[in-house]
């Protein structure tokens, strides 16, 4: 039997491993499962997305290899929007890669900096891919807590001289999954300050910028000075346009790391399907129309799932952006046997924090994937378990 490298032995089980075995027993057996696991999106995607893809895939040239450059048109939409959303000129062919979610991005990002003896500061709990990556690179992970005394922020100060000697690339998420806690500016000045100071790569996840409320807009880190020396920042069209399953992202930011990570993809991908790319396109383009109602119908559930698992008796922060609450645990409960005795005896799938890391434990994510009815119904039958 041919041996797996024991660099698999630092992995930590992916978190959603057996709920689907779980929930797909439980469903057989006649459960009325409620699924708030994952950050998966029941709606619908922009119908403009959907017909411009539909209307690629009959032009046989979108069916031929992206390569790296991919849809000149998504390129030159992206940039125009973020020059729209944040003030941010960017040159589409240069400063812009469309990726095949931001996901995959994230992780091959590693390759191109990351080696044995190199470190990286990645917040626990946090998305798999900053470990990930940095794993499969060969590098070690250096992971920071995030807590609710630090606002759920990695203090910089905090990171051992010896540690921050040897880290090629921080990973910062804000707004933040799964804690859903937003970063102040002055903040992403003081990461950008930190990742100049250390040669330092500052990996951006900004998958949720566009999933906010009450008037909250969160900024780009391309925003911030300094920034395009040193951060490379991470967009979804999976939350903001309810587009998970068509794997489109980008990456923006400084020429040179945008340029690396082109430059590891093309031993990796040969670039996502055109006609997604054509679809992503018609999505970005129908934004003003489309978005805010999305966001709307999240702030609604929001809203009825923070008031009604403070009636069945947690403790719920209303966070201002993302599709999550990140509830505390009640009376110290370990997070893991708490989601399984939610799924098993009540047929309600959570996150358990301590499933996105060590750092996550005290706290169960809840997502806003369903109706506001199910929140309600869910959050009565977690109640239950109090
Ligand atoms: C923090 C964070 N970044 C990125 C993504 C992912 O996106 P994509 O679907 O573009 O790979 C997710 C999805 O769950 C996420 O939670």
């Amino acid at each position: 039997m041919p041996k797996v490298h024991p660099r698999f032995d630092d992995f930590p089980a992916y978190p959603l491993a057996e709920v689907p075995r779980i929930r797909r027993e439980l469903r057989a057996q006649g459960v009325d499962v409620i699924d708030l696991g994952a950050g998966d999106a029941d709606l619908a995607p922009p119908p403009a997305a959907v017909a411009a893809l539909k209307a690629a895939a009959d032009d046989p040239a979108m069916s031929r290899y992206g390569f790296q450059l991919g849809l000149v048109e998504l390129r030159e939409s992206i940039a125009a929007w973020m020059d729209r959303r944040f003030g941010v000129g960017l040159d589409p062919m240069a400063e812009v890669l469309p990726l095949l979610g931001s996901k995959e991005g994230i992780a091959h990002l590693a390759f191109g900096y990351v080696g044995p003896g190199d470190a990286t500061v990645i917040p626990d709990p946090g998305y798999q891919p900053y470990r990930g990556g940095t794993l499969l690179a060969g590098g070690s992970a250096h992971l920071v807590p995030l807590r609710p005394e630090n606002d759920f922020l990695i203090p910089f100060g905090d990171i051992p001289p010896d540690v921050a000697a040897r880290t090629r690339m921080v990973y910062l998420n804000y707004p933040n999954n799964p804690t859903a806690a937003a970063a102040p500016v002055r903040y992403l000045e003081e990461a950008v300050g930190w990742c100049r100071e250390h040669g330092a790569v500052l990996c951006y996840d900004n998958a949720y910028s566009e999933v906010a409320f009450d008037g909250y807009r969160p900024p780009s880190i391309l925003e911030i000075e300094g920034a395009r020396e040193v951060a490379i920042e991470f967009h979804s069209f999976s939350k903001t346009y309810n587009m998970t399953g068509w794997r489109v992202g980008w990456a923006a930011g400084s020429a040179a790391i945008v340029a690396t990570l082109q430059r590891v993809k093309t031993f990796t991908d040969t670039g996502q399907f055109m006609a997604v790319q054509a679809g992503a396109r018609a999505a970005l383009e129908s934004y003003d129309d489309w978005v805010p109602g999305n966001v709307e119908t999240f702030r609604r559930r929001r809203d009825a799932a923070a008031a009604s698992l403070r009636q069945a008796g947690f403790e719920v922060h209303v966070p201002s952006a993302t599709m999550y609450l990140w509830v505390p645990m009640p009376e110290a409960a370990a997070s893991e046997p708490f989601a399984l005795r939610a799924l098993k005896e009540q047929g309600v799938v959570v996150m358990p924090g301590a499933a996105l890391g060590k750092g996550g434990e005290g706290f169960f994510r809840l997502a806003l994937t369903a109706t506001e009815e199910r929140l309600e119904e869910a959050a009565e039958r977690l109640g239950r378990l109090l």
